[in-house]
């Protein structure tokens, strides 16, 4: 959406994957105080976003959104002057339907009062959901509560939550910064691998203003292993999805603040080049060993080496594989182990990948072909 926003994908929190409907203003509070102490707001994770459940069960008499009484008492104004004290930005959430997921009031035929609403309230990011959308088609839906946004004045970022209805990767760049392609995420290694593939098919679409959106993160949330989520975040990285932390900043562990709070692989997800790379190779059974890359600014390009094998493999990138000129040398740096593998790679570079395992590198290239000068 050609809204000045997303010119890269967002990076932030998000309330539901580990909260769900467990949440209320201290929550939020302290998720704000502990982005800031840890020091990923400082690496990009700026976007506070409060998800289903914030608000009353019914409008109030003149027909207008309210928070809950009890979880959310001083109301989202004063939570969002709050949030922007510290430097980052309030989201909220709500529904393309007459109600959202968990049967709170939803937006459609209320798009005007409620982005004013949003908008008086100070609020930076609308999350919006598909429950309930009396069977009317997304494309319908959807493009009004872009026009009510717009009209506020103020810059609030749109993202649609339509879980991949009629494929919006083909006509949702011009409504929303960023639109769901698949079901809900689970914590799980299945989950996670089915949602990366599913993604994956929509490559083309994605660019500066309009991202894929695969979901957001379950690093730290418990269901799979370091090794997993490792990759779970080097993929998203690389697939130009919201960075959106999922789990619970304020008590995370050592591993998972590593993973989220890896500089090298944040800037390959926020590269100004903004180019969503790809599986581009999958060989084993079940075609479990797989590359998956894409370009970078400055002629550089990114490769993941991912084993979706249970047993350890040598997965081989190729020049040809990834589209480089098979006359390029380059030097290989390993974002993980935060160091140069190789100064002077030529033709293809290999690893031995541990089983669910994901080792990711930058390529630079050290000559440059000059054959037409
Ligand atoms: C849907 C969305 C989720 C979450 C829940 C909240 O399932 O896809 O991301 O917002 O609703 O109820």
């Amino acid at each position: 959406l050609n809204n000045g926003l997303a010119r890269t994908p967002q990076m932030g929190w998000n309330s539901w994957n580990f909260f769900a409907c467990n949440i209320n203003e201290t929550v939020i509070k302290e998720t704000a105080d502990a982005l800031v102490s840890s020091g990923l707001a400082d690496l990009g994770y700026i976007h506070v976003n409060i998800d289903d459940c914030w608000s009353n069960l019914l409008r109030d008499s003149k027909g207008q959104l309210v928070p809950h009484p009890e979880t959310f008492p001083s109301g989202i104004k004063l939570l969002a002057d709050y949030v922007h004290s510290k430097g980052l930005k309030l989201g909220i959430y709500s529904d393309a339907g007459v109600f959202t997921c968990q049967v709170r009031p939803g937006s459609l035929f209320h798009e005007v009062d409620d982005a004013d609403i949003f908008a008086s309230w100070g609020v930076d990011y609308l999350k919006y959901d598909n429950c309930f959308n009396l069977g009317i088609k997304p494309i319908k839906r959807y493009p009004p509560m872009r026009d009510a946004l717009n009209a506020t004045g103020r810059s609030i970022f749109y993202s649609l939550c339509e879980w991949g209805v009629d494929d919006p990767a083909l006509w949702a760049k011009e409504v929303g910064n960023s639109w769901r392609t698949t079901d809900d995420i689970n914590d799980t290694w299945a989950s996670m691998t089915t949602i990366a593939d599913l993604n994956n098919k929509w490559a083309a679409y994605a660019g500066p203003g309009g991202w894929n959106d695969p979901d957001m993160l379950e690093i730290g949330n418990g269901g799979m292993t370091y090794e997993e989520y490792r990759g779970h975040f080097s993929i998203w990285a690389l697939m130009k999805a919201p960075l959106l932390i999922g789990c619970d900043v304020r008590n995370m562990t050592a591993e998972t603040f590593e993973i989220l709070s890896n500089k090298e692989v944040i800037a390959v997800n926020q590269d100004p080049l903004g180019v969503q790379g790809r599986k581009i190779q999958a060989n084993g059974e079940d075609d479990c060993q797989q590359v998956w890359s894409g370009p970078l600014s400055g002629d550089r390009m990114v490769v993941a080496l991912w084993n979706r094998c249970s047993e350890p493999a040598t997965i081989t990138a190729s020049w040809d594989m990834i589209g480089l000129e098979s006359t390029i040398s380059v030097s290989v740096r390993d974002l993980w182990q935060h160091k140069d593998v190789t100064e002077n790679a030529s033709g293809s570079f290999e690893a031995q990948v541990d089983a669910h395992d994901c080792h990711m590198y930058v390529l630079t290239p050290q000559t440059v072909s000059h054959s037409d000068v």
